[in-house]
């Protein structure tokens, strides 16, 4: 594998985490980063060579291979087209823009040009979820009759809580959805090999009202803790949904996705049935995944590359017994990428495309029209 060149452009608490996982890889270099402030002072923590004010000037110095894209969502589209342009194959995180619109403009350009382009739905790369794809294509479950689950954190809890995620200018017209609910739906398609056709959705506001701190902080990094320093300001965004799914293969589906359920910190959980067995996996206990039958034992089955499939060991570093989770799938997920990206292969489908990043904006704005209608909506792909 050739050495690559790569530029991280927003490094607060993911882009930071992208920069680990890259250096866990081996080959990628991460050459600069671009930040909004203290771009210098910043380069230097992560022990980055140069830091950047501006993330144009980046690419169009650095001659990169590829850039990381961790800024606020409403920045991705301006700044996933500037480097297309350029020539640099880009992995952006998720939501891939603020609007379906936005998300095909860059869908489209990539394949035109054959950029390689990836959007993070680095949850599908947990090799327990990856396990429970390769179960259903063997046909171990059998045909697929449902799949509940929820997405739930408390870091909204308080009204006290405040990120852009809950300011629509910077994150779009969804908080909770956009933000983790978009991982849920991506593990569900990816898994199943069904696509959701029709949605109904159920939004909720808890805090109508919240405190929003006077300067900028970056995610999960501590709150200013004097009134003085807050303003309260309106919440229009949802911080819990129930969505209902159709898919097309017949499945029926719903999930719950909260930021504000007190003492969930970042819990997944996946529930299929078939018509053989069923699958249960909860991400706060990730190496276990539950198979559940009739007629027999229920099966725990451990992460254990010698024990699971092929495709599941691919994505497994560490023998069994030695937990693996979410910075892991990070690094699987860049590996995949970087390997395209060295193969200048922009067919390659075995990770979210730009193509899953559209789908997955798609979703989310029929999701949020229904939440607003009160209707069963019809998804249809332009
Ligand atoms: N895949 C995942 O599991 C995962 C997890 C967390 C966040 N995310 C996504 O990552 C993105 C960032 O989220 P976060 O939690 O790291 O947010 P954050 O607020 O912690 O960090 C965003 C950073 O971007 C910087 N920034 C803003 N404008 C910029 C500009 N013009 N140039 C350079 N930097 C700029 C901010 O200063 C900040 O440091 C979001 O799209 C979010 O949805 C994905």
């Amino acid at each position: 594998m050739k050495k690559m060149r790569t530029g991280v452009i927003g490094v607060g608490f993911i882009g930071a985490a992208h920069i680990e996982a890259l250096r866990r890889l081996g080959y990628v270099e991460v050459v600069a980063l671009a930040a909004a402030r203290d771009a210098e002072k910043k380069a230097e923590a992560l022990f980055v060579p140069k830091g950047y004010a501006d993330y144009r000037e980046m690419i169009d110095r650095e001659a990169l291979d590829a850039v990381h894209i961790c800024t606020p969502n409403s920045m991705h589209y301006e700044m996933a087209m500037y480097a297309m342009e350029k020539g640099v194959s880009v992995l952006c995180e998720k939501p891939l823009t603020v609007t379906a619109d936005e998300a095909r403009k860059l869908r489209d350009y990539a394949r035109e040009h054959s950029i390689v382009t990836c959007v993070n739905f680095n949850l599908r790369l947990n090799p327990q979820v990856v396990q429970m794809k390769e179960m259903v294509r063997a046909g171990d479950v059998g045909a697929i009759r449902s799949v509940h689950g929820s997405y739930l954190q408390d870091w909204l809890f308080y009204d006290t809580d405040y990120s852009w995620r809950l300011d629509p200018k910077l994150s779009g017209q969804s908080c909770a959805f956009a933000d983790i609910g978009s991982h849920w739906i991506d593990m569900v398609e990816t898994i199943t090999g069904q696509k959701a056709v029709e949605v109904f959705a159920d939004f909720e506001t808890m805090h109508k009202t919240r405190k929003k701190p006077l300067k900028p902080i970056d995610t999960y990094s501590g709150m200013a803790l004097h009134p003085e320093d807050y303003q309260e300001i309106p919440v229009n965004v949802e911080d819990y949904c129930t969505v209902l799914f159709h898919f097309d293969g017949g499945a029926k589906g719903v999930c719950t996705i909260s930021q504000a359920y007190a003492g969930r910190k970042n819990q997944t959980i996946i529930s299929l049935s078939g018509s053989k067995a069923s699958l249960h996996w909860d991400s706060e206990l990730g190496n276990e995944l539950w198979m559940g039958r009739r007629e027999t034992y229920n099966q725990q089955i451990v992460k254990d590359p010698s024990i699971l499939y092929e495709e599941t060991r691919k994505v497994i570093s560490y023998p069994g017994g030695h937990t693996e989770g979410f910075p892991d799938t990070h690094k699987q997920n860049f590996a995949k990428f970087y390997q395209a990206v060295e193969a200048k292969d922009a067919s390659v489908r075995d990770f979210a495309t730009f193509e899953a990043g559209y789908r997955e904006m798609l979703l989310c704005e029929r999701i949020c029209e229904s939440a607003k209608t009160r209707q069963w909506v019809q998804i249809e792909a332009k």
